[in-house]
């Protein structure tokens, strides 16, 4: 059965540690982070940008797989299904198909528009028991054709999205989705430290989860951060097995065209990766 994410976010709040967010893809990507989560008794929030949801067909498709293999697979731990930057419509799809939480980006409006749009959504969503994330500042990076500026959030701003009722907050503190470049200049912690005292014991979610150093992430646990993002290290790993079967001719050799022999390095990889994040977020064993 999936929760919503309120609760396991507010638990790791106060236990100071944080649940990942992984975005899903296909099949073969939900299964690989539902065993991993359940390997190692840690709650898990699957992200679905809309981008994803379309390629798998709809938001209806993704909440009727995630449902039924969460159930066909005895998955005991909590599990929330999550739309990940949505737009305004895109909420509402999700809100109907069956998701059990929504992240509304207004981030790209206007701070009324986005407060105006925010508020409604939190209405809707508390009635019918989703959470709901609002952001703040976009992120940076390019994430579906969306391109953010590295921006870094107004605490105060934080503090009128935050008095809304949103569950969770996205604050930008410098973070970027997908690989950082090399002169990346961090975390903007004076900032995250600011938000966090305008909005006490909020869960504040980190984006860009992606290539971010050990101690930078385990700063921003201790700062309020609660939920981070993973997206692009995920497909990396599953590219970088990929690429070395096929290379190895292990696709050529007896049925290795089988695409279950052909995926299952790629999902080994995903699992692999997916363990490594939830021992650095603090996660195992909190389900
Ligand atoms: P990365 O792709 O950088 O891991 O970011 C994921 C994310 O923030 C999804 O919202």
């Amino acid at each position: 059965m999936l929760v919503q994410a309120t609760e396991m976010l507010n638990k790791a709040v106060a236990g100071k540690y944080a649940v990942g967010q992984f975005n899903i893809n296909n099949l073969e990507w939900t299964k690989s982070i539902l065993q991993t989560a359940q390997e190692n008794n840690s709650p898990v929030i699957l992200g679905v940008s809309e981008g994803a949801g379309k390629y798998m067909t709809g938001f209806k498709t993704v909440s009727a797989m995630v449902s039924a293999m969460t159930e066909e697979m005895g998955i005991t731990v909590p599990v929330a299904l999550h739309l990940d930057h949505g737009t305004y419509d895109g909420s509402y799809k999700c809100i109907d198909a069956g998701f059990s939480s929504i992240m509304f980006d207004g981030s790209h409006y206007p701070i009324e528009e986005n407060i105006e749009k925010t508020k409604e959504l939190v209405k809707v969503c508390h009635s019918k028991g989703i959470s709901i994330e609002a952001e703040v500042g976009a992120i940076g990076g390019e994430e579906d054709g969306v391109i953010g500026g590295g921006e870094v959030a107004d605490p105060d701003e934080c503090k009128m999205i935050a008095d809304l009722g949103v569950d969770f907050l996205a604050a930008g503190i410098g973070n970027i989705h997908g690989k950082y470049p090399e002169n990346w200049q961090g975390l903007n912690f004076d900032v995250l430290a600011q938000i966090k005292s305008k909005i006490g014991d909020l869960p504040l979610v980190l984006h860009g989860g992606t290539g971010i150093p050990a101690d930078m992430i385990k700063k921003a646990i201790s700062l309020g951060v609660a939920k981070i993002n993973v997206n692009t290290e995920c497909q990396l790993y599953f590219q970088e097995a990929t690429r070395k079967y096929i290379e190895e001719g292990k696709d050529l050799i007896g049925k290795g065209f089988d695409p279950r022999k052909l995926l299952a390095p790629g999902c080994e990889a995903i699992k692999t990766i997916v363990k490594e994040k939830m021992e650095l977020f603090g996660s195992i064993g909190k389900a």
